[in-house]
């Protein structure tokens, strides 16, 4: 169930998916790699490449991306199914082994 308020910030990501970016930029996993935040760089230094990831509000899914690449448990969760396209269509182009999903039905 989303609350009110939520529902505003559902229907706000869903109408600008963040962060957003041009697909192209992404032809091969190096270039998520090129292209990752400082902030994606700290996490990924600091957490643990045995760790297992949930990024809840992903967004589109980059950093997301980017923290799958040095490991195997990665899942991304949002709401918003406009960000979702957009990071199943980053996983699907760069064949990458990460989860990408709306809620958690096996907690419901
Ligand atoms: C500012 S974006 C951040 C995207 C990404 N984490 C990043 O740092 O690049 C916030 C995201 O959180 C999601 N979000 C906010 N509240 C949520 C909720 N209750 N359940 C699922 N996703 C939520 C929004 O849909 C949006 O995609």
């Amino acid at each position: 169930m989303v609350s009110d308020v939520g529902s505003v910030v559902q229907g706000f990501y869903n109408k600008t998916p963040f962060p957003d970016y041009d697909l192209s930029r992404f032809n091969c996993t190096d270039d998520l790699v090129a292209n990752a935040w400082s902030f994606a760089e700290i996490l990924d230094r600091s957490i643990d490449e045995k760790a297992s990831v949930v990024d809840v509000g992903t967004g589109t899914g980059q950093l997301s991306a980017f923290l799958s690449l040095r490991r195997k448990n990665v899942l991304g969760i949002d709401f918003s199914d406009s960000s979702l396209n957009k990071a199943r269509a980053l996983k699907q182009k760069l064949s990458l082994i990460l989860g990408v999903c709306k809620r958690l039905t096996f907690l419901m």
